[in-house]
């Protein structure tokens, strides 16, 4: 039986995520790691989320910043506290006393089918990698929400977790274990708008009105920042495939991490070209990465919207 480690910054699209992983799949635990906003705001809305869904899953503290460059957030978009509107109470659960990487290290070397869904910066998980080199051949794959085949959001060629940690990035891109990729260029196609928040606002149920709360924050932020109508739920794709394998498609290709140029430091390098191996001045690399290239955006919204109401 697959089981699941989640690694997150939440983040109100992280919240929907991790609520709708924690409903649907295995979880072994969550790690949390700074992206949206700091890694003690990141914790402590981990554990609020976690709490206030009456779930007894372990979180684990994080790294506050990226291998090489200065911590950034998200807080334009996410708020101070990285989760503005939900004002859950503060949790009474406290993280377990060893580190996120070190969580994942555990977990990876206790599990024989063990999958991580990644849905920001990916510190913890390069960290662990670097630290661990054996977990390499037990981590079965790694489901990672970050990057675009197309455009950036951090950059205009950068997506944010991606641009958060560069290096950790091409690090796990390149260790060998095989990589799922859900990027901006399906993730901003779809989203949930005013009148499903509306709907969660109205619920009987005590979380979805905390998550209908974060939300309309959230779509506040996306209309004045982005003049979307819509908010995008980034990382439910990272999920999605494990739940509803039919409503994302995926292509394979070869991904790699750009961490020097001057204007694109922070993009994924997807080879789309489908070349055969004899032509191109660059010749394709193997593939290392299923890529999300379309996504059944509809259904994915009702099955967040029918989730969050599943919760009392
Ligand atoms: O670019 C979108 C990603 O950055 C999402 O994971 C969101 O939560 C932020 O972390
Ligand atoms: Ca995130």
């Amino acid at each position: 039986m697959t089981r699941f480690h989640f690694d997150c910054d939440p983040g109100h699209d992280d919240a929907v995520a991790l609520l709708v992983a924690a409903k649907l799949l295995d979880l072994t635990g969550v790690s949390t790691v700074f992206g949206n906003s700091n890694i003690t705001n990141t914790t402590r809305n981990a554990l609020a989320i976690l709490e206030a869904a009456d779930l007894s899953i372990p979180v684990a503290k994080g790294i506050g910043k990226p291998l090489v460059d200065n911590a950034i957030n998200a807080e334009s978009v996410h708020g101070k506290s990285g989760l503005d509107g939900a004002n859950l109470p503060p949790p009474a659960t406290k993280p377990l006393s060893i580190s996120g990487p070190e969580l994942i290290i555990n977990t990876a070397r206790q599990e024989d089918d063990l999958k991580v869904i990644a849905v920001a910066p990916l510190t913890n998980i390069a960290t662990a990698i670097v630290d661990a080199p054996d977990i390499r051949d037990r981590i079965r794959e790694i489901s990672i929400m970050g990057g675009s085949t197309t455009f950036g959001n951090a950059t205009p060629a950068a997506e944010f977790n991606i641009h958060a940690d560069p290096e950790a990035a091409a690090i796990v891109f390149n260790s060998g274990i095989p990589i799922r990729m859900v990027g901006l260029n399906v993730t901003t196609t779809f989203g949930i708008t005013v009148t499903q928040v509306q709907s969660l606002l109205a619920t009987s149920g005590k979380l979805a009105r905390a998550i209908g709360g974060a939300l309309d924050f959230y779509l506040n932020k996306q209309q004045s920042l982005y003049r979307r109508e819509y908010a995008p739920v980034h990382d439910v794709c990272a999920v999605a495939p494990y739940t509803h394998p039919a409503l994302i498609r995926h292509e394979n290709m070869h991904v790699d991490v750009e961490c020097t140029g001057k204007l694109t430091r922070g993009q994924t390098v997807c080879d789309q070209r489908r070349l055969s191996a004899a032509e191109g001045l660059a010749p394709p690399k193997a593939s290392n990465a299923a890529v999300a290239v379309q996504a059944d955006g509809k259904s994915i919204i009702d099955l967040v919207m029918n989730t969050l109401q599943s919760y009392p």
